[in-house]
């Protein structure tokens, strides 16, 4: 009983017996909601100078609240008030310490309110807050791909398909492929905190209240664009929390693409870029190892940005509206997705800065791989054959190359003329694998002049 928590007791008036301590222990969540006491505070703050507004309570009440709220802060802030785990969750902690601060008038503090309105108030502020964070780390990496993009524009490397070579590209236009991405990602992080910017405030329990609160006031002093309409919606959904662990995944899927191809591109079979030292670790045993743990962390992450999706998903499957204690369980996942990709999304500017690209090994791998074959086709249509002509002719020239052991512009003008009687000396430049990038004209090519007019767009829209 000595170990049973004063805070149990504030509102277990009607029960007989105390929680047990496994009870107590199995459905306390101050561990992970003390990270909302700022918000929480916020919240409160906003709907006691509400309450005197509309007279519930008296100017001098809510002074006397809202300075003891601030004190509470600055006390969790410097470490005067431990949020330790016998407490139940960051809204009573809070609530019961005001009590302890400024006597019975705490008690007033929640008048008009649950926490089950509170709870989904914390999240949407942090949320806010989180995604302006994201958005931000977001544009550095992109800023940090543009860079890249501008220092290497001139180096043709080979692009894949099924991770064979396929084409020549500019490796530019492969990074702004990934600027492009990030960027979807920053619209979609955008719009789900336009969608969840609305106040639950004043749903209560999931009813309403007798109190004629002013929810559009604390919606307004919040910073929201509104309440939220339907009391019962207010407290029962987290769809807001799941789109934005859903936005997080898709931006972690698209680092965890980018990652992979680092840590291929590090092998010694590729050697198309190397990862600084700041950025590589060793091997406990193996003393010449420089590995790429950062980007296979990345590429690790993921699975746990996914998982916190997953997880927040089947929680609220089959909830019954309104309020379940299910939900308290959103905690976990909803810190470690926002956690987990802001770290990611910054290791990943990190990784991008401390690159350096290979040319010389960019180009030597465009020698191998009858990367201009699509070119030679390109180049017969240009001379009247139809495509599945070209097609055909340059499959079987390609099959020739092959048996002879030679790339496509080592072959003799009069043996290429037996394939097709189209071909002219002109060809070999139709064969040039760091020509075929320029002779591309389709807007958004890796056309030379297109990946630099693109790189300027997004140098003028990043401000660099
Ligand atoms: N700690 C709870 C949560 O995170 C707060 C709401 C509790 N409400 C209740 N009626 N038990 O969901």
């Amino acid at each position: 009983m000595s170990e049973q928590p004063e805070k149990q007791e504030l509102i277990r008036e009607r029960f007989t017996k105390p929680l047990t301590e496994i009870a107590h222990r199995f459905s306390s969540s101050i561990a992970l909601d003390k990270k909302l006491y700022r918000e929480d505070i916020a919240g409160s703050i906003a709907h006691v100078t509400m309450l005197a507004s509309v007279g519930v309570l008296s100017n001098s009440e809510s002074d006397v609240i809202a300075s003891g709220l601030r004190e509470i802060e600055e006390e969790i802030a410097n470490g005067a008030f431990v949020l330790d785990d016998h407490l139940e969750d960051i809204h009573l902690a809070i609530e019961q310490r005001l009590t302890e601060k400024i006597g019975a008038l705490g008690g007033k503090l929640h008048t008009g309110r649950s926490r089950n309105d509170q709870v989904a108030l914390d999240e949407r502020i942090y949320l806010k807050r989180a995604i302006a964070n994201l958005l931000n780390i977001l544009r550095e990496l992109q800023s940090a791909l543009v860079t890249k993009a501008e220092e290497n524009l001139g180096t043709v490397m080979p692009g894949y398909t099924h991770m064979q070579r396929a084409q020549p590209v500019l490796l530019s236009h492969h990074l702004l492929a990934y600027v492009e991405m990030l960027e979807r990602d920053h619209s979609r992080l955008s719009d789900a905190a336009k969608r969840l910017n609305f106040s639950p405030l004043g749903s209560a329990a999931f009813a309403g209240t007798p109190y004629p609160l002013d929810r559009a006031e604390v919606a307004n002093a919040l910073g929201f664009d509104g309440a939220l309409r339907n009391s019962i919606d207010g407290v029962s959904d987290r769809d807001y929390l799941i789109e934005v662990a859903s936005a997080c995944s898709i931006a972690m899927m698209h680092l965890s693409r980018f990652a992979e191809e680092l840590v291929i591109w590090s092998t010694k079979e590729f050697g198309f870029v190397q990862m600084s030292d700041a950025v590589t670790t060793g091997s406990s045993i193996m003393p010449q190892k420089k590995n790429p743990d950062m980007a296979e962390l990345v590429r690790g992450k993921t699975g746990r940005v996914y998982g916190a999706l997953f997880n927040l998903l089947t929680i609220m499957k089959s909830l019954p509206l309104a309020y379940n204690r299910d939900m308290q369980e959103d905690k976990q996942p909803m810190f470690d997705a926002i956690e987990t990709t802001a770290d990611c999304l910054q290791m990943m500017r990190v990784l991008v800065e401390e690159s350096t690209f290979s040319k010389e090994r960019m180009q030597e791998a465009l020698r191998d791989g009858h990367l201009t074959a699509t070119d030679l086709a390109d180049y017969l249509v240009l001379k009247g054959a139809t495509f599945r002509e070209a097609h055909g002719v340059t499959g079987r020239l390609v099959g020739y190359c092959d048996s002879a052991d030679k790339q496509l512009w080592e072959i003799d003008l009069a043996v290429l003329k037996e394939f097709s009687s189209l071909i002219d000396p002109d060809i070999y430049d139709a064969l040039d694998p760091i020509k075929s990038v320029d002779r591309k004209q389709s807007s958004g090519s890796t056309a030379t002049n297109e990946v630099r007019s693109q790189i300027d767009r997004w140098k003028l829209s990043l401000q660099l």
